[in-house]
């Protein structure tokens, strides 16, 4: 037989050969809707579509694992290249688009009626969703928790899973660094957070305060009404309290120990620097990043909202196909503890206005540009370096030390009797 020429190890002739049809494999893609119903003789229209759906699903989150092991991959690198974020957004904002298609996509699967359903549920035996090797992995990837999951008749998920290339995938994917793991190490080296020039925590911290006291406690000394008085100062403890509870490290690392939080201290300091400085450019795609993560957390989260309003559309309260109690374990998924970013979301409790935010320091402002340094305007409004510690300054020649916000001076002096 004569031997095909080759071209990188493809045989030429087959090369030629590639087209639509051989490229897209479209044999295998297209022959694979085997309907039970048809095998077993009794044709039920609507199965047809209950397999494109779930295909076209699986399909979907093969596309979101590529992007996603992508993204971790440019985060372990040791040093994070910046000149990837960009790429890094633009993949995770594709996942997004997906997912949001995913959303929708239960709509159609939604016009089969639960007696069409019915005509060959029995027929798909003890295949259940729950069965979907992808859709573990995207979890695990992402960081949902193990000690998080819901009991699924008192079994662990993995068991469903005992080919061995399957129990290995699901293995690596609960044991290399998922994105919640990687995005926290990042958000640990934000830079900001150990600037001499700037002590953002203590400054948050004063500022906080300062907050509160315009918003309640003043009200509340100034304040005729005995009882509204009141309701301002127990409203001022709870908010003090609940501050109380991220600006107290010890504190806060006891919320982690409990499961309450997930981010380290630092790493929720990185994100909160980020959100409150959002509009500084260095600070620009990092925060976009971080709204993508909650809008993926987001998005899943309304699946599995579709997915079980279908299921109980579908077989009200009957058990599933895989075994669990159906809808009832489903509904007990759609909770925060699959979100793997719920810190990001909680963030926002902890933002104060705008004018209370501390001003940064000129070299942090600088640092933080991305004007060649000589050419920035000075802003009337700038602060001068703020140096708590020793009254030195490491980077700013003209800075002033100041040991307080700007404007402080000019602030009533509150005395705190609570
Ligand atoms: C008529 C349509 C559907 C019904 C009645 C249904 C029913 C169920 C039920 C009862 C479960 C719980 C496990 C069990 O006991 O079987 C489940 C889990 C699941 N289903 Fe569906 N399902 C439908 C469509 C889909 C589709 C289109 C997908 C897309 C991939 C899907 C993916 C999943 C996944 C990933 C789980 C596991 C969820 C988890 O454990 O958090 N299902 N489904």
């Amino acid at each position: 037989m004569a031997e095909c020429p080759m071209n990188n190890g493809v045989c030429k002739e087959e090369e030629n050969d590639l087209n639509y049809h051989s490229y897209l494999m479209l044999d295998n893609v297209l022959t694979s809707q085997v309907m039970q119903s048809a095998v077993k003789n009794k044709v039920v229209h609507d199965e047809h579509l209950f397999i494109i759906t779930h295909q076209a699903y699986e399909l979907w989150f093969k596309q979101i694992l590529y992007e996603v092991d992508s993204v971790r991959d440019m985060f372990m690198l040791p040093v994070m290249d910046e000149t990837k974020t960009i790429l890094i957004l633009n993949r995770l904002s594709r996942v997004t688009l997906i997912l949001k298609l995913m959303v929708d996509q239960i709509d159609i699967l939604e016009t089969m009626t639960p007696l069409d359903f019915l005509e060959f549920r029995l027929q798909l035996s003890s295949a259940s969703g729950f069965q979907s090797l992808q859709f573990r992995l995207l979890e695990n990837k992402m960081g949902v928790l193990e000690t998080y999951r819901v009991k699924y008749n008192q079994q662990h998920y993995t068991k469903v899973f005992s080919k061995s290339d399957q129990v290995k995938m699901l293995q690596d994917s609960i044991e290399q660094p998922s994105l919640f793991n990687l995005l926290e190490k990042w958000l640990e080296r934000t830079p900001g957070l150990t600037v001499k020039s700037f002590h953002f925590w203590d400054l948050y911290k004063r500022s906080v305060e300062r907050w509160l006291q315009d918003l309640l406690y003043i009200p509340a000394q100034k304040e005729t009404d005995e009882k509204i008085k009141q309701s301002l100062i127990e409203e001022y403890k709870k908010q003090k309290e609940s501050f109380d509870s991220i600006l107290d490290e010890d504190k806060y690392n006891a919320s982690v120990a409990r499961g309450d939080r997930r981010l380290s201290h630092q790493a929720f300091k990185g994100a909160l620097l980020i959100s409150l400085y959002h509009d500084q450019p260095r600070f620009n795609q990092p925060s976009k990043l971080l709204s993508l993560l909650m809008d993926i957390d987001s998005l899943l989260t309304k699946w599995r909202y579709n997915h079980v309003m279908m299921v109980q559309r579908m077989i009200g309260s009957k058990v599933g196909t895989g075994g669990s109690s159906g809808y009832q374990y489903l509904r007990s998924t759609v909770s925060d503890r699959y979100k793997v970013f719920l810190d990001l979301f909680n963030m926002s409790t902890y933002l104060i206005p705008r004018d209370y935010i501390p001003p940064l320091s000129r070299s942090l402002k600088r640092q933080l540009s991305i004007l060649i340094h000589e050419y920035m305007p000075r802003d009337p409004e700038d602060s001068d370096d703020y140096d708590l510690d020793d009254g030195t300054d490491d980077s700013s020649p003209e800075g002033k030390n100041v040991d307080s916000c700007p404007n402080e001076e000019t602030r009533p002096k509150v005395k705190f009797e609570i």
